[in-house]
């Protein structure tokens, strides 16, 4: 099959080549999924889970990207869920070939159906940022109705997710990012705005919850804005400051298919939306991973058209 590899970890997305790789097989509670869509995470070049399996064995040439939308093409001994044939989207295991690839083994539990009416695009586009916003507002932040919300980086990935999942649950949002950001991050529910770049963070005031995906100086001053009792959740790594009377958890997202399912159920009603930037094939996939100007929006490859 054909499939994006890596095997220089120094070299990042430029490393990337076209390569021929021998499908994979299902093991035992995996499908095999016929790949349409795949999704890649720049940073996962950076992860030892790219280079190494979970005993530190070097794993090169390995597949990237570990979010994709396909079809089931076969089963794994004892598979249970899934059959073959149906439309399935998901989060793959970091520690195995990703999902830059015509085929990828998934264990089944790590994915969901992908309704009908739902495009493999945007299928690939929902894993990651739809987890993360997930499992960081409702697990890690326990967000309520009425809680004011501080979501940085709103128009970006996760956070546009997190700022419309947040308004939905009732929450009083102020987004955050750059001075071009504005519109977007209020389009997507944001009832305030800061931008980072001019105006004073800490005039926010006090907020129950701070949703941080930017991290050091941000993150620390954030901490600070953190009502008794609050929370900061962030995925940018462990936090270096904490707040004074609350808890701060930093989090990797974790496959999760009962909440899949959520998600894409708000895609078809409408309530979700992700940002699709560049739509690229697999033979051109890494020139759309090294572009020469800035793309904004999640680089999804159609893998099959
Ligand atoms: N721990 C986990 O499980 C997990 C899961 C998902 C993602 N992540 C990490 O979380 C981060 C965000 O992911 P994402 O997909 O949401 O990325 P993204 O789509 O690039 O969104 C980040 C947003 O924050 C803005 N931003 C970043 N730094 C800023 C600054 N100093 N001032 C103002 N705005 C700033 C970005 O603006 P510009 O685009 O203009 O920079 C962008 O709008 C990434 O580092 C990613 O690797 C972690």
């Amino acid at each position: 099959m054909k499939a994006i590899v890596v095997t220089d970890e120094a070299a990042g997305t430029a490393g990337m080549t076209l390569a021929k790789r021998p499908p994979p097989e299902a093991a035992g509670n995996d499908v095999l999924v016929e790949v349409h869509a795949s999704g890649f995470t720049p940073g996962e070049l950076t992860w030892p889970s790219t280079w190494t399996d979970r005993l530190g064995r070097d794993r090169t040439p390995s597949i990237p990207g570990h979010e994709l939308a396909g079809v089931v093409s076969a089963l794994g001994y004892g598979t249970t869920g899934l059959s073959v044939g149906q439309r399935v989207f998901g989060l793959t295991d970091w520690t195995r070939d990703g999902t830059l690839a015509e085929y990828a083994a998934v264990e089944a539990r790590n994915l969901a159906q992908l309704p009908g009416d739902v495009d493999f695009t945007v299928g690939a586009s929902l894993p990651i940022s739809g987890l993360t916003a997930w499992q960081g507002l409702f697990e890690h932040g326990r967000v309520q109705a009425g809680q004011s919300v501080l979501v940085h980086g709103a128009a970006g990935g996760v956070g546009s997710i997190v700022t419309q999942l947040a308004r939905e649950t009732g929450a009083y949002v102020i987004g955050t990012g750059r001075a071009a950001d504005r519109q977007t991050a209020l389009d997507f529910g944001a009832q305030e705005f800061v931008d980072l770049e001019n105006d004073t963070l800490e005039d926010v005031g006090g907020v129950d919850l701070v949703f941080d995906v930017i991290g050091g100086d941000i993150g620390n001053r954030s901490a600070g804005l953190i009502r008794a009792g609050g929370t900061l959740v962030t995925i940018a790594g462990p936090p270096e400051a904490r707040p004074a009377d609350g808890r701060a958890i930093d989090f990797v997202v974790e496959a999760d298919h009962a909440q899949l399912k959520e998600i894409v159920q708000r895609v078809r009603d409408g309530r979700l939306r992700t940002v699709i930037g560049n739509v690229a094939t697999l033979d051109d996939a890494v020139a759309a991973f090294n572009p020469t100007e800035r793309v904004k929006g999640k680089t999804i490859i159609r893998v099959r058209p």
